[in-house]
């Protein structure tokens, strides 16, 4: 190899390298968000399940999870790849549909919030399954399946909810 294309070669590398270490980023950003709201979720479970006496926070939790529904567009635009992740190609194969499994999210996120802050806790546990199956219909296009999941590869990655 010549020593231009040397020196190519190597800038291309690590062009690569910066892309990956980007893409690491946002791929860690969007899981956090992710992550947040499973924890939010988590702990309204906890309440319910146990009959834990944090009935009031439910609907801090639920307002947790409104807000950052808000964020998982932007989160989302780029498309980033160059880290272990479990989003699917389709998310920016078809941007809009993409779009409205985000806005049926904040609408039941919006309408849970309000729920929560009712008090009533059948209508919360009702409302709920409603904000689950919001996150679940996302997860079942856009998400890869728990078999191939980045968590099985990685060690020490946030585990599988
Ligand atoms: C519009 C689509 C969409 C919606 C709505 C959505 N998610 Fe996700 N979620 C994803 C995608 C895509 C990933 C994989 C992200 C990655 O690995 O880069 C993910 C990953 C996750 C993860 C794993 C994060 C990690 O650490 O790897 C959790 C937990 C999660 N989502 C919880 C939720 C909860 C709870 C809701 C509903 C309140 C929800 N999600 C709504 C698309 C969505």
């Amino acid at each position: 190899m010549s020593r231009a294309s040397a020196t190519f070669a190597a800038l291309l590398l690590l062009a690569g390298f910066a892309r990956a270490q980007d893409d690491a980023g946002y791929v860690s950003y969007r899981q956090n968000l992710m992550g947040g709201m499973g924890h939010d979720t988590g702990a309204i479970g906890d309440i319910l399940k146990n009959g834990l006496p944090f009935q009031k926070n439910i609907a801090v939790h639920a307002r947790s999870i409104a807000d950052r529904a808000r964020l998982i567009s932007a989160a989302f635009e780029k498309k980033a790849m160059g880290a272990p992740n479990d989003a699917k190609e389709g998310i920016w194969a078809d941007w809009p549909k993409f779009q409205k499994a985000v806005a049926n999210c904040q609408t039941e996120a919006d309408k849970f919030a309000q729920t929560a802050q009712g008090g009533d806790m059948a209508k919360i546990g009702e409302g709920m399954k409603s904000l689950g199956k919001a996150c679940g219909s996302c997860h079942e296009g856009y998400r890869k399946r728990k078999e191939e999941s980045y968590k099985r590869q990685v060690p020490g990655a946030h585990p599988m909810q």
